[in-house]
């Protein structure tokens, strides 16, 4: 099951990453154009959430199967080893976060009333997620075992 997960968190980091670029380029470039904002604007936007929340899912889980989770954090020690930090603590927390400023962004844009506002929403709060996500990905774990 750990290698499974393990598997499927790592896949999914392309597609999360590849989908928020696009759906970020999709709205600045929307917003940009001054087009009304459609149904399929928010359709888009959903693929790029519900993405994210599977990855926080399959994330969280290997959390706590992972020897580079819960288990390095609750041994003791990880705070002093910067790599062991990054997957036990930062990686989750800033993640989390992102995924929190993704919901905010797709949440505000149903709820906006101009569409320049609404694209406005998912690309600014999108852009900031990609961001933190992008500032704590293990790329030397990833790059090396892919
Ligand atoms: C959009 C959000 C996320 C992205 C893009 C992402 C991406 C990644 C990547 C690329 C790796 C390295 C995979 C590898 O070495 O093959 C990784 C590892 C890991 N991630 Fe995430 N992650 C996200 C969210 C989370 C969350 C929310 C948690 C926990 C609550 C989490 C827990 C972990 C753990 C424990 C590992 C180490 C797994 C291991 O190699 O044993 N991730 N993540």
């Amino acid at each position: 099951m750990y290698t499974g997960l393990q598997h499927a968190h790592s896949g999914l980091a392309y597609l999360v990453l590849l989908v928020l670029i696009l759906v970020i380029l999709w709205s600045l470039v929307g917003a940009l154009s001054g087009r009304e904002f459609q149904e399929k604007d928010r359709k888009i936007a959903l693929i790029a959430f519900i993405l994210s929340h599977v990855q926080l899912l399959v994330g969280l889980i290997l959390y706590f199967i992972s020897s580079k989770g819960y288990e390095l954090l609750s041994g003791g020690g990880a705070m002093s080893d910067p790599v062991a930090r990054l997957t036990a603590l930062e990686h989750p927390v800033i993640n989390i976060l992102a995924i929190v400023l993704i919901t905010i962004g797709y949440s505000r844009a149903k709820k906006l009333e101009s569409s320049k506002a609404k694209f406005r929403s998912i690309y600014m709060l999108y852009a900031v997620g990609l961001v933190l996500i992008l500032s704590r990905i293990p790329w030397e774990n990833w790059i090396v075992t892919n």
